[in-house]
């Protein structure tokens, strides 16, 4: 299937690491030029460059959105190419150890600054030259827990469920400009970050001392899902070009889930 990226720019938040560098490839391998953002310019760099070595075309735009002067830093770095067509709102954060009890007012408002604030900045910087142009795709990246929260981290959750939120009131407000606002939901994906933190969960619980033999014992505790895994970048991130393809301009202002069939714990 041909998603007709070429000639799309596309800027995907956080794609120096994990889920959205994965995001980033897969939107270059479709013929999008890609715009690499994260805090760290070399992390940064070294998925543009690796996205250069497999025939695409990657910039970088280095800032921390969750300020609005990072927010402008990044907008004028990703605009100095030239306008942006796809914005994937993907930076975020999480920690699985959190709790209820170990959560200040404080982690919650930090939480929601960067996995939902960040985004809106980003949304004010570059869906307003969408609309102008009749054209566009605005993806917030979000996480099943929105919908099915656990009693762990529940600052996280609840910052996925204003994702899911966000993303139908912003398809109201661009209604019939060419623009759609849409969320996909996440199970658990297997990250070099998730993993790291999941394998020293899983030696701490007994669960084995290999990847291999924990993550059985992940999906049965943490992340119970029909498919029996855990998701793998790959899984997610051909999602998420679809959605910002030519053809997926009928999807609009709705959460779509890459979860395995997840059900609750
Ligand atoms: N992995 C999963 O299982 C899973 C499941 C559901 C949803 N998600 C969502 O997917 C997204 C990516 O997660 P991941 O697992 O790929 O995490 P990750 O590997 O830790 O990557 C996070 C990315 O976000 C960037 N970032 C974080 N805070 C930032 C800030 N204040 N300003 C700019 N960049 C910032 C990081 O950039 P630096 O280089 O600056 O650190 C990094 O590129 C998150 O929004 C998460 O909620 C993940």
């Amino acid at each position: 299937m041909n998603l007709e990226l070429q000639g799309r720019r596309a800027l995907v938040t956080g794609s120096s690491a994990g889920l959205g560098a994965e995001i980033v490839e897969q939107l270059a391998a479709e013929g999008a030029a890609v715009v690499v953002h994260g805090r760290d310019e070399a992390r940064a760099e070294a998925v543009a460059k690796a996205v250069r070595g497999a025939g695409g075309s990657a910039t970088v735009a280095i800032g921390d959105i969750g300020t609005d002067a990072g927010a402008d830093a990044v907008a004028a770095a990703a605009l100095a190419g030239g306008p942006v067509d796809i914005l994937v709102n993907n930076a975020g954060v999480y920690d699985p150890a959190a709790d209820w009890g170990g959560t200040s007012p404080s982690e919650w408002a930090d939480i929601y600054n960067v996995n939902v604030i960040a985004g809106v900045r980003m949304i004010q910087r570059f869906v307003p030259a969408m609309r102008e142009r009749r054209w566009g795709r605005v993806i917030q990246i979000s996480s099943v827990t929105g919908h099915l929260p656990q009693a762990s981290q529940p600052h996280y959750a609840a910052s996925n469920a204003a994702r899911d939120n966000l993303a139908a009131s912003l398809a109201r407000e661009l209604a019939r400009t060419g623009v759609t606002s849409n969320a996909v939901a996440a199970g658990g994906i297997l990250v070099p970050a998730t993993q790291k933190m999941l394998t020293g969960l899983g030696r701490e619980k007994g669960w084995g001392d290999t990847w291999d033999e924990i993550e059985p014992h992940v999906v049965d505790n943490l992340a119970p899902n029909d498919s029996g895994r855990i998701g793998r970048p790959g899984d997610y991130a051909r999602l998420v070009a679809f959605v910002a393809g030519a053809g997926a301009g009928y999807i609009n202002g709705t959460t779509l889930r890459v979860d395995g069939g997840w059900r609750d714990a």
